[in-house]
This record gives structure tokens, C-alpha cells and sequence, in this order.
């Protein structure tokens, strides 16, 4: 273990989180269950802002990586704004008590719906993505009589060193707007009158290990904002360094965020610029965990399949993008086997862990995915029909909460009884 995990330990070969044993919550509430640790959300959020002393600056917490209204509320009692990139994730932080003024919203297909609802919701601002929706802001603004605070997603064509699929900032990705572009666009954006650019705005990939790619980013944007300033744009005081920041899956070693922080508020001060910032795995990835129990044991032709009561569709990271989670017995016993860890669903892709070595396990165990705060039941779907799993939130004082009941059957047809 190292401090990237250090929300849920081992005490005499049981795993904890507080001093709740996970096994304990496993009966308690059934499996397949995520368990989330609200000492890690709130301690990686402090991370974040000590390491962003010396600027103004906002945390817009990322509510796509985990989206639980008691997450939100957290997040909100800690002072958090939040990114959102839909109408319902606008909806869940206006619920959880995000200040509508530490909202941002971004994302590349804002319809004229979720454009309106923001408006009337009085947010921050939009990161824009294309001018095409910056069109349609002014035009629904002027409608409203109102003025619309937007900052522009710049696309800097870098390269994060990431997952592909995770990759947002490289000229071939869909996101942002080329510096190119927004030079040409400028003089008709000077004659908009109910849209004001606020700032510039770049995400250029998840699970970033490395500090370079944010301080090539950042050359960019200042050396932008410098000219956009000198060019008459003095209403420019923001810039939004997205979120991306890497945590240890398995052997990965993350930046030392001092490092980044010291990189981007020394950059920025000196230009009297705000800062924020959207991280959502760096908050919220190492404060989660997703219990199953191993339903069948099944000795195979060439492999030992542990076959647990959680799927794909309840976790899907693994299937979709082949990524690393480590995998623990909750009652951790002598020796170790080489497994593969898959669920029920008809796919053969339906794995958490393929020739994984981890300790002996028997039938009824319950194992736990690491790592599973962030992507993990915000992916989650009901394939095969299946019942969305329930979700509980450990205090520091070890408190349990359901934060949200196992999916009823009913619930699987709540929509479509008409
Ligand atoms: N801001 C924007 C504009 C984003 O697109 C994202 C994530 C974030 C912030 C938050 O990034 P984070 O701090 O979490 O890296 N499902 C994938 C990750 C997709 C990332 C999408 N954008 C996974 O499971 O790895």
C-alpha cells in the first residue's frame, strides 16, 4: 500500500476503511457494493488547494467521475464549484448545494436546452467548444437579455502521454477550438454583445503522470493571453487548467502536485490571472472501492475463473479500456493463485482481472477492485438487466452511510410502464 490507497487498509488480514471491516458491510447491505471513504475525497481536495496557495483559484470538483448526490454535498460543504458537461449534471450540483457561481460547464454538444437552463441558472461560465455553440449562447442570451460569461476551450495540440481513448488535447481529438480558429473567429466575437470571454480553457487528457505536458500547455496559453490582451481583450482573467491529474493504479507514479501547483501559480500570478481547475479522479479514484463476492470457484481447462456477482456493467474500466485495478480478498489468506476475476454478463469482455495473481480464494469470498472511486458507477449501467449496485459512504468517525439502496426490480422498468 502506498498513500494513494491508504483509505482502505488491512487490519489482521481484514480490510478496513475506518474502523469498519469490509466484509461486515458486505453482508450487511449485499454485493455487489461501492464503498466510498469521505476522508479521502475530502483530503484530496485540501491536497489540491494547498498546492494552489499563492493564486486565486476555484476547485470545480468533476461530477462525471463520481456523480452520488452525497458526494456532491460533500464536496459542496467543503467549499468545492463543480465542472458539469450536461443538463443533469447541472441539475444534481444546483441539488447538492454547488453555488451556481462555482459552476462551469463544458463539454462539445451543449443543446439549446442545457445551454438555456445554465443561463437561467446564473453559472460561472461555459467552457465553449466550438464557435458554432458560441453562436448559439449569444443568440439564446440576447433572447434572455442577459450577459453570458465564457471562457474558450483552446485545443494546444500536446500530448499527454495517456490512454488514447483519454487523450482530449491533440488536434485530433473532437474537444476545444484551434488558436488558428479563434484568431479568425475574434473580430466577429467583438461584435457579440451578450457573450463576454472571460478566459481560455484546455483539458487535455485524464491520468496524467507527468507535470510537462501542463506547463507546455500553459506556455501556450499565456503567450495567448498576452497577445488576446495587447489585441484589446482585457476582460480575459481566467484560466482553466482542467483537471487530469494521475493516481497510482497499480504501478504508476504520479506527479508531485506541489510541483504542478508551483509550475501553474507562478505562471499566472505575475499576469494578476485566476485560476481553475476541474480534477475529478485525483479526488474522488483512491476513495472508492467495489465489493463482489465470489460466486463460483471454476477450475477451467487452462484457468482458474473466480466468478463474482459484479459485471460489467457495474464496473467497466477493465472491459472497456483494459485498465489495471488492483484486486484484494477482503479476509486476506495464506498463499496466492493466478485467477481470473469476471462477472456474470454474456461477454466474454465481462473481466475485472485476467491471469492476476492475488491471495487463495475461496467460494463466498468477497474481493475488493481498488481504485474504484472515479468511472466506476458513474459508468455503470443496467445491461442484462441487471440491478444497479447500492453505495455506501464511510465518515472519518466511522459512521456508515447508504448513499444510495440497491436498484428494486421495478426500478428496472420505472420507466417504461406508460
Ligand atoms: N474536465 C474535462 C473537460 C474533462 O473532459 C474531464 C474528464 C475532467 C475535467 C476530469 O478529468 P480527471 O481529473 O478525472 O482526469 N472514463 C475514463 C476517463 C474519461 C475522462 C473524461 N474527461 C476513465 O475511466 O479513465
Amino acid at each position: 500500500m502506498n498513500r494513494f490507497d491508504n483509505y482502505f487498509t488491512y487490519k489482521d488480514d481484514q480490510l478496513y476503511c475506518e474502523n469498519v471491516k469490509i466484509r461486515d458491510l458486505a453482508k450487511e447491505f449485499g454485493t455487489p457494493l461501492y464503498v466510498y471513504s469521505s476522508r479521502g475525497f475530502k483530503e484530496r481536495y485540501y491536497e489540491i488547494d494547498a498546492a494552489l496557495v499563492g493564486i486565486e483559484h476555484l476547485i470545480c470538483y468533476s461530477i462525471k467521475t463520481n456523480f452520488n448526490m452525497a458526494i456532491i454535498r460533500l464536496m459542496a460543504s467543503l467549499g468545492s464549484g463543480a465542472d458539469v458537461v450536461s443538463g443533469g449534471e447541472l441539475y444534481r450540483a444546483l441539488k447538492g448545494g454547488i453555488p451556481p457561481k462555482k459552476i462551469v460547464f463544458a463539454g462539445v454538444g451543449k443543446t439549446r436546452e442545457e445551454i438555456e437552463y445554465a443561463i437561467d441558472s446564473d453559472i460561472l461560465m461555459f467552457n465553449c467548444e466550438s464557435i458554432q455553440e458560441i453562436d448559439a449562447i449569444e443568440e439564446i442570451s440576447a433572447k434572455k437579455g442577459k450577459i453570458t460569461s465564457i471562457a474558450i476551450r483552446i485545443n494546444p495540440d500536446i500530448d499527454p502521454e495517456t490512454h488514447h481513448y483519454i487523450t482530449t488535447g491533440k488536434k485530433e481529438n473532437k474537444f476545444g477550438i484551434t488558436v488558428r480558429h479563434l484568431l479568425e473567429f475574434l473580430p466577429r466575437l467583438r461584435d457579440f454583445r451578450h457573450v463576454r470571454f472571460r478566459g481560455i480553457h484546455g483539458h487535455i487528457g485524464s491520468q496524467i503522470c507527468s507535470v510537462e505536458p501542463y506547463v507546455k500547455t500553459l506556455d501556450k496559453f499565456v503567450s495567448l493571453i498576452d497577445e488576446l490582451k495587447s489585441n484589446g481583450w482585457g476582460d480575459i482573467e481566467f484560466v482553466n487548467m482542467g483537471g487530469g491529474m494521475g493516481i497510482v493504479y497499480n504501478e504508476e507514479t504520479p506527479f508531485n502536485l506541489q510541483l504542478w501547483g508551483k509550475e501553474i501559480v507562478s505562471r499566472l500570478t505575475s499576469r494578476g490571472l485566476k485560476l481553475i481547475v476541474e480534477p475529478g479522479r485525483y479526488i474522488s479514484g483512491n476513495s472508492g472501492i467495489f465489493v463482489v463476492q465470489v460466486i463460483y470457484r471454476k477450475e477451467g481447462e487452462t484457468k482458474t475463473f473466480l466468478i463474482t456477482d459484479g459485471g460489467m456493467n457495474d464496473l467497466i474500466r477493465p472491459a472497456l479500456y483494459g485498465s489495471y485495478q488492483k484486486i484484494f480478498n477482503c479476509e486476506r489468506r495464506e498463499g496466492s493463485e493466478i485467477v481470473d476475476v469476471v462477472g456474470p454478463v454474456c461477454e466474454s469482455g465481462d473481466f475485472f482481472a485476467k491471469d492476476r495473481e492475488i491471495s487463495t480464494t475461496l467460494q463466498g469470498d468477497y474481493l475488493s477492485v481498488m481504485s474504484a472511486g472515479a468511472y466506476c458507477m458513474a459508468m455503470a449501467s443496467h445491461y442484462n438487466s441487471r440491478r444497479l449496485p447500492a453505495e455506501v459512504l464511510i465518515t472519518e468517525e466511522s459512521e456508515v452511510r447508504l448513499i444510495r439502496r440497491r436498484d428494486r426490480w421495478e426500478d428496472l422498468l420505472r420507466n417504461e410502464e406508460l
